[in-house]
């Protein structure tokens, strides 16, 4: 189990634009580890979204560190695009790139920590080959691409076996994010797995209640 307090990563896919600056504002107050950005190129997921100009926008709001989540394909061509930063992190498919282990090599040449991401469908094994170029792994519980959706049911126990199979290999210090409809009863289900990083969104912070208590009531459950 990861003793540190877990870190929230708010899915800026999940809050209203007209509110942007206020839950900004907020977000630092509360201390919210890291601003989680759906880059969509609507090839690697049926969806578009989070350009470079909207995240160079964001970049002028505030320097709370962001964290890419690319669902891109082909990333290892468009990593220069993001400005990335020391304190930020970027995520990884490892079903949008041939050559995953040299396009995890290329990100980390940025200086951001780098996380390999998985797909529900993807067998946690795809992992196995390129432990030592990662920072950690991003466990999608959803087929990604879109905010609302409800789990995949076999992604639960994935996240278990995934951080078995890390601790058996001695890996048991790398980070373990997810994300897909981490609402606060699977972010506690997931936080006694021993995952540390938490993609909170529609079905937690942003499900329209009061963003500040909801963001509380997050780090309670995680801690
Ligand atoms: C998946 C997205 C969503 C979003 C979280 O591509 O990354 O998971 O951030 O939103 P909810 O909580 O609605 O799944
Ligand atoms: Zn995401």
């Amino acid at each position: 189990m990861n003793k540190e307090q877990g870190k929230i990563s708010a899915s800026l896919m999940c809050l209203k634009l007209k509110d942007l600056e206020n839950d900004i504002k907020i977000m630092e107050e509360e201390k919210v580890d890291y601003l989680h950005v759906d880059v969509m190129d609507g090839d690697f997921v049926p969806n578009y979204g989070f350009g470079t100009d909207y995240i160079n926008g964001i970049r002028e709001m505030t320097d709370i560190p962001l964290d890419f989540h690319l669902m891109v394909m082909r990333p290892e061509d468009k990593l220069e695009w993001f400005k990335l930063r020391p304190q930020d992190r970027v995520c990884i498919h490892y079903e949008s790139t041939i050559h995953v282990q040299r396009t995890l090599v290329r990100a980390k040449s940025y200086g951001s920590k780098v996380m390999l991401a998985i797909n529900p469908g993807t067998p946690l094994y795809a992992v196995e080959e390129v432990l030592d170029y990662i920072d950690g792994i991003l466990v999608l519980t959803v087929n990604p691409g879109f905010a609302g959706q409800k789990i995949v049911r076999s992604c639960i126990s994935k996240v278990e076996r995934l951080k078995e199979f890390l601790d058996e290999q001695g890996y048991g210090d790398l980070e373990l994010a997810v994300d897909g409809n981490i609402s606060y009863e699977n972010a506690k289900l997931f936080r006694n797995m021993g995952a540390n990083i938490f993609v909170a969104g529609s079905s937690s912070i942003f499900d329209g209640g009061d963003l500040r208590v909801n963001i509380e009531k997050y780090r309670d459950v995680i801690k």
